[in-house]
C-alpha cells in the first residue's frame, strides 16, 4: 500500500513521481484536498496569487480537419461558418485593451483563407497598435516556415494541444491523415523557433485509459511546455462522439494539480470546458494550481458559432466584457486578476 501523503510530498519537493504513483493520484482512493493544497503552495511560490487573463478571439470556425470530437470538424454541415476580418480582430483587441487584457489569443480552425501573408499582416497590426501586449496563436498545424514567419511578424506564443500522446488513441480520435508524430514535430519546431509553447490534452476523451494520461504527462515532461491546457471532453451532437460520456470534472481538477506539481513554472488555464460542465469548475481549478483564465473576446455575433462542444459557455465570467464577474470569482477564491502580459516565469 503506497501512502498518498508521502507521494504528494515527494511530488511537491522533487516535481516527479513514478508511473505507479501518478496513477494512484489520478484515482479516487484518497483525500485529494492534500494534493490541491500542495499544488496551491507550489503555484504561490512561483506566481504568488496572480491570475493572468487572456482575451480569446475566435477568428474562424472554418476547418480543413475532421477531428472526431470537434464540433467545427469539416464534415459538420450544420455549422454556420464565419471568419473575422482584420478590422474585426483589431476591434476586439482595442476593446480588450481597454478592459485590461495584455494578451490576445487568436484561435481558429485550420482555415486556408488565413494564409501566411494574411496572418503576418494581422499580427503586425496588433503589435503596432499594442506594443506592450503579447500575441498568442492557436491555429493548428503549419509548416516550420510558416511558424517562423508568424514569429518574425511578432507572435509571442503558440497553443497546440497534442490531444493524446498514445499513437493508437490518437488514431481513434483523428482522421487517418492526421498523425501524432506530425503534431509533436510542430510542437518541437515551435519551441525551437523561440515561441512560448502551450500543449495539453482532453480528459475523458472516448477510449481514454489511465495509461494514456500517463503517456500525456510523460510527453509533456519531454516537451517542457510553458503553458499546459487541459479540459474535460464534452460531447458535441453533430460528431461521431455525440453519444459519448463527458470527461470527469474531478479527474480534470486532479490533473491540474498534478501538472502544477510536475511543472511549477507552467502557465495553466482554468479552461472554458471545465467552466462549462461545472458551475464551480473554474474556481476549483484555480485553487488546485491553475493561474490563467481566457475569457471570450470574440464579437458577440459569432460566439454561438464557435461550438467546439455542446453548450460551450460564453456568457458571464466567460465573457471578456463581464470581467467584473470574473474578478469577483477570482478574488473570492483568494487570488487576484492582474493587468499584465503574464509571461512564463522561468
Ligand atoms: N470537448 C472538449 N474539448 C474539445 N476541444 C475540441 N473539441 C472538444 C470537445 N468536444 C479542444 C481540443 C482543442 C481545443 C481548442 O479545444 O483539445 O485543442
Amino acid at each position: 500500500m503506497i501512502d498518498t501523503n508521502s507521494v504528494i510530498h515527494k511530488l511537491e519537493t522533487t516535481h516527479n513521481a513514478t508511473d505507479e504513483e501518478l496513477l494512484l493520484l489520478m484515482g479516487t482512493d484518497y483525500d485529494a484536498s492534500v494534493l490541491f493544497e500542495a499544488a496551491d503552495r507550489v503555484r504561490k511560490q512561483v506566481y504568488a496569487g496572480e491570475v493572468y487573463i487572456r482575451g480569446l478571439i475566435e477568428i474562424s470556425n472554418h476547418c480543413r480537419n475532421n477531428c472526431l470530437y470537434c464540433g467545427i470538424r469539416a464534415s459538420n454541415t450544420n455549422v454556420c461558418r464565419y471568419r473575422l476580418t482584420k478590422e474585426q480582430i483589431l476591434g476586439c483587441c482595442a476593446a480588450g485593451y481597454e478592459l485590461g487584457f495584455r494578451t490576445f489569443v487568436l484561435q481558429g480552425g485550420e482555415d486556408a483563407a488565413f494564409d501566411d501573408d494574411t496572418m503576418c499582416d494581422i499580427i503586425e497590426a496588433i503589435k503596432a497598435a499594442h506594443p506592450n501586449c503579447a500575441v498568442t496563436l492557436s491555429i493548428g498545424e503549419k509548416s516550420r516556415q510558416s511558424y517562423k514567419r508568424f514569429f518574425d511578424a511578432g507572435a509571442d506564443r503558440y497553443l497546440l494541444r497534442h490531444e493524446t500522446a498514445d499513437e493508437e488513441h490518437y488514431a481513434s480520435l483523428h482522421p487517418p491523415k492526421m498523425k501524432l508524430e506530425a503534431r509533436k514535430q510542430c510542437l518541437f519546431d515551435l519551441k525551437d523557433i523561440g515561441y512560448q509553447v502551450g500543449s495539453g490534452f482532453m480528459v475523458g476523451s472516448p477510449g481514454q485509459m489511465p495509461g494514456h494520461l500517463l503517456a500525456d504527462l510523460r510527453f509533456l515532461q519531454e516537451l517542457k511546455p510553458d503553458m499546459i491546457g487541459i479540459g474535460p471532453f464534452i460531447s458535441h451532437k453533430d460528431t461521431p462522439f455525440a453519444n459519448c460520456a463527458n470527461g470527469s470534472v474531478d479527474l480534470t481538477v486532479k490533473l491540474v494539480a498534478i501538472l502544477r506539481l510536475l511543472f511549477p513554472h507552467a502557465l495553466i488555464p482554468a479552461t472554458t470546458a471545465l467552466g462549462t460542465i461545472a458551475a464551480d469548475g473554474r474556481q476549483r481549478a484555480l485553487t488546485a494550481g491553475a493561474n490563467v483564465v481566457m475569457p471570450n473576446l470574440s464579437p458577440q455575433s459569432v460566439r454561438e458559432l464557435y461550438s467546439l462542444y455542446d453548450n460551450k459557455a460564453h456568457t458571464g465570467a466567460e465573457a471578456a466584457e463581464s470581467l467584473a464577474i470574473l474578478k469577483k470569482q477570482v478574488s473570492e477564491a483568494g487570488y487576484e486578476v492582474v493587468v499584465a502580459r503574464g509571461d512564463v516565469k522561468k
